[in-house]
């Protein structure tokens, strides 16, 4: 009997972010053992009342919440709530549970206690780095348990989504990114990158979306709501129908990493200048550095969106890769 895979899910919901908590906790390989808030799509005391709001929906409660840094380790804040809205949920506003808040110690405190005291914890980080950096300036061989860390974030090949080279995620605390990734090289692990290289494959589109509340009305019509305003967001900037979900694919390719092909390079970020937050990939070894990262650089789009629908939504596989097979 396969046991689960404990993750501790570093986000800051956000849409996609809400999207990917929805995945996580309807996959059964996983247990997610808390959510831990950093500053990102939103200042974090929003991340956590969303956080709130996912868990709710999906009946889990029960799952701890903590709140992580307020800012990136050395720029200023600048949050995406010009993509995700003012509130981090497409301006729904929708109402957080009651008596629910986050726990007393931070993020990174609880990820650096668990951390030392379990050896069988992986990390899945949906925003920027800020919080796993805390964790490493607190103490550098706190990562060396991790068993996997997940990182959405970062470009190789692909244009960046906030400057021509860099994603959002790494361009927001480029220094905490780099931290971490240069931790990892310093313990000999290494990350795995799942970039704008593969997530822009990734669409929600409206005609899904219209199959997702016809098979679960509750959850189709939450999905629906909250991603009126980033549509509106992916037509104005980037021309396409429906919106992409990059940190779902994080997820799913923890669960299931066959979704993504990629290589292993030595990989590190840009913190200055006019490239600042741009990925940097070894891939040719020019730098004769061993790699502390595998960079997926292709996805099996169509394999993620029926297991997107089929593990959040419900209904029936041969049905779905039909509808699917229609778009
Ligand atoms: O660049 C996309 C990433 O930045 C996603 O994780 C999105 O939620 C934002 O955090
Ligand atoms: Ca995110």
């Amino acid at each position: 009997m396969n046991t689960k895979q404990k993750v501790i899910i570093d986000c800051d919901p956000g849409i996609d972010d809400s999207l990917a908590l929805m995945y996580a906790l309807s996959s059964k390989e996983l247990d997610v053992m808390a959510i831990t808030i950093v500053c990102g799509n939103v200042p974090v005391e929003l991340g956590v009342q969303n956080a709130f709001k996912v868990l709710q929906l999906m009946d889990r409660l029960d799952i701890k919440v903590y709140a992580g840094e307020t800012k990136p380790l050395v720029r200023e804040f600048v949050s995406a709530q010009d993509t995700h809205g003012m509130d981090g949920l497409g301006e729904t506003y929708i109402e957080a549970p009651k008596g629910y808040a986050a726990e007393e110690i931070s993020a990174s405190e609880y990820i650096e206690q668990t951390l030392k005291l379990n050896d069988d914890i992986s990390i899945i980080a949906l925003g920027p780095l800020t919080n796993l950096a805390k964790v490493v300036q607190q103490d550098k061989y706190a990562l060396k348990n991790v068993v996997r860390l997940v990182s959405m974030g970062g470009n190789y090949k692909s244009f960046g989504n906030c400057s021509p080279v860099a994603e959002y995620n790494y361009w927001c605390d480029p220094d905490a990114a780099k931290i971490v990734y240069e931790n990892f090289a310093f313990l000999g692990k290494k990350i795995e990158m799942v970039g704008l290289d593969v997530t822009r494959d990734i669409v929600l589109t409206p005609s899904i979306l219209s199959y997702l509340k016809r098979i679960n009305k509750e959850k189709g019509s939450f999905v629906e709501k909250i991603v009126q305003f980033y549509f509106d967001f992916h037509w104005e900037y980037e021309k396409i129908i429906g919106c992409v979900i990059n940190d779902p694919l994080a997820v799913a390719y923890f669960v299931d990493p066959t979704l993504c092909n990629g290589i292993e390079a030595y990989t590190t970020v840009e913190t200055e200048g006019l490239c600042l937050g741009q990925t940097i990939v070894d891939a040719m070894g020019f730098w004769k550095k061993d790699s502390n990262a595998v960079i997926c650089t292709s996805v099996y789009s169509t394999y993620f969106m029926e297991e997107f629908v089929y593990r959040i939504f419900g209904g029936n596989r041969k049905e779905i890769h039909s509808m699917l097979a229609q778009l």
